[in-house]
Order: C-alpha cells, then structure tokens, then sequence
C-alpha cells in the first residue's frame, strides 16, 4: 500500500510540474512590452487590435467598433485558456488568415500571459 502510494507520487510529480499555473504578474510584464503597442486591456479601447478586456469566454472577432478579419470572425471560437495558448503560439496556424502576426513561442510566456489576461 505505502508502496504504491510513493511509485504514484513519483508517477505524478512531473504531471503535476507541467499544470504550474502562470503568474500574472510576469504576464502583465510582457504583455506590456509585447502586446500594448496593439492592445488596450484595461479598458474598452480599440486601437491596431481589438481591446482584449474581458477577453476570457468572449467569442472571438466580437470586440465591439474593432474591424477584424472574416478570419477570425468566423473562426467560432469561445476564448478560454486552451483556445488562447494555440492562438498566441502561432495565430495562423489556429485560425488561417488572421490578422494578428504576433507570436509567443516561449511556453511559460505564454502561460503567464494567459494568466494575466484571465485576471482582468
Ligand atoms: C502589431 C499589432 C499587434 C500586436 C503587437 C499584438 N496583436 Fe493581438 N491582434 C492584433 C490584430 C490586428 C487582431 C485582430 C486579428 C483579426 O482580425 O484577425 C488581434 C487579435 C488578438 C486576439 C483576438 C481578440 C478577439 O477579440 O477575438 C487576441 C487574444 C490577441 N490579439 C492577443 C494578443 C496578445 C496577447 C499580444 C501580445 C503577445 C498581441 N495580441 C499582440 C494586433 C496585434
């Protein structure tokens, strides 16, 4: 029994260390440096992009007075953390013909940007 219950933990640990939340306050760090020239967050402003306030379970391409591409618009996508980690590895390859050409490759950047947006 006592056994088992370590072999699992051992089994786990690194499951567990891949689920390690973002931190939001490196994501707003970066999302200052990579994504403000582009995107208001803290308030309903549109200006190159969309403002990404309340981006958390909004249907994609519905910010409202922002003029996106059909692309995006008719993606179908509800924006949660999953959809959002594909969109920001690589725009295009979720949603072919966006508009939006930024990318985070960096993983943890990701993460923590993630985890910023989901706060505000
Ligand atoms: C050079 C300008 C630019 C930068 C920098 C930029 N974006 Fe964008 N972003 C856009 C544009 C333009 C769109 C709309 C794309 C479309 O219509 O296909 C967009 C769309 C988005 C959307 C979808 C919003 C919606 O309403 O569905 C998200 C999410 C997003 N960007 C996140 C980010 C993040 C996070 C960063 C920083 C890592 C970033 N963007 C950097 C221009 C930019």
């Amino acid at each position: 029994m006592r056994l088992a219950s370590v072999a699992l933990l051992i089994l786990t640990a690194p499951a567990l260390a891949q689920e390690v939340e973002g931190d939001a306050e490196r994501g707003q760090n970066l999302f200052q440096r990579q994504c403000t020239s582009c995107h208001a967050v803290d308030e309903p402003r549109n200006s190159a992009g969309p403002t990404l306030q309340g981006l958390m379970g909004r249907v994609a391409g519905s910010a409202e007075g922002f003029t996106y591409s059909s692309a995006l618009q008719e993606s179908g996508i509800t924006w949660t953390e999953e959809a959002l980690d594909a969109y920001l590895a690589n725009p295009g390859a979720l949603v072919r013909g966006t508009r939006m050409a930024v990318r985070v490759p960096n993983d943890a950047h990701r993460r923590d940007i993630i985890a910023y947006l989901a706060a505000q």
